[in-house]
């Protein structure tokens, strides 16, 4: 039976031409050699598919699949392929999509962008809040372009709660059953600027913060729109259109 099985092999691999050069006689030894040779085969690609289910096997080339060239979002070190800790530890040190160490300020090529990426100053406390309120004024003077382009950031991330003229009334609201924001116009008519700019970057009670949505542009974008609408969507207001004067470190 087992011979049976094992000729019928040899036949598969003598159909091979590396394994059946013309030249050479295909006397009985060789033959038996290639069985051994296939069945060796067999049973090597056999054993891959053995063990633990949950196991992705053996890997063929694995420099094909894990690149050796550094890549952001790669867990390193954390998939499941890793043969040993070593290696583990070795993928794990090498630096990709690291967080910068504290401290690191982004180069901006265009000067009047500079401001923006220098550290905020408020910490995301009570204090800081006020201080933010009284210290902090916009770099971009209100224009009414301005007051457009926070009008478009508006309308992505704020209207479905604060509703399209900031009376409290988004969607999510009315639909949601989230508790409603005040109106711009009414409780929130006095809120300044720096204020305004403070509860977008670290957020205040049930409204989170957006830090991560809108850069600090944005930011001050969105704190014009925001007066407009405390304005009941006028553009003249007494401090809006002069706060044109950025101290270094307020944004
Ligand atoms: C998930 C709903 C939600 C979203 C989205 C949201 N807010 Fe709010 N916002 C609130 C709630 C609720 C409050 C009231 C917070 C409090 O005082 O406890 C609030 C308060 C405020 C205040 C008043 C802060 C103060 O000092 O009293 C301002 C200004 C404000 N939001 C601006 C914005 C802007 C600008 C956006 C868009 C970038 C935004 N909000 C997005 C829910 C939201």
């Amino acid at each position: 039976m087992q011979m049976k099985s094992m000729s019928k092999l040899s036949v598969v691999s003598c159909q091979l031409p590396v394994n059946a050069p013309a030249s050479q006689p295909d006397n009985g030894q060789r033959t038996t050699n290639n069985s051994f040779a296939v069945a060796g085969l067999v049973l090597f690609l056999m054993t891959s598919c053995g063990g633990d289910p949950n196991s992705p096997g053996m890997e063929y080339m694995p420099d094909m699949y894990r690149s050796p060239a550094v890549e952001a979002y790669v867990d390193y070190g954390q998939d499941p392929y890793y043969f040993t800790e070593d290696s583990a530890r070795v993928q794990r040190d090498r630096p990709s999509a690291k967080l910068p160490p504290a401290g690191t300020i982004a180069f901006a090529s265009d000067p009047a962008k500079v401001a923006y990426n220098m550290p905020y100053p408020y910490p995301d406390t009570n204090e800081g809040y006020e201080a933010a309120g009284l210290g902090l004024k916009s770099p971009i003077a209100m224009t009414e372009a301005t007051v457009e382009k926070g009008k478009v950031l508006y309308e992505k991330f704020c209207d479905h709660c604060h509703g399209a003229k900031g009376e409290g009334d988004g969607s999510v609201v009315n639909n949601g059953g989230f508790p409603p924001p005040g109106s711009y116009a009414g409780p929130l008519k006095d809120v300044p600027e720096g204020k305004i700019f403070h509860v977008i970057t670290y957020g205040k009670g049930m409204m989170g913060s957006h830090a991560s949505q809108v850069n600090k542009e944005e930011r001050w974008l969105l704190v014009q729109y925001v007066k407009y609408l405390q304005n009941g969507g006028k553009m003249t207001r007494d401090g809006a259109v002069a706060a044109t004067a950025v101290p270094p470190a307020a944004n």
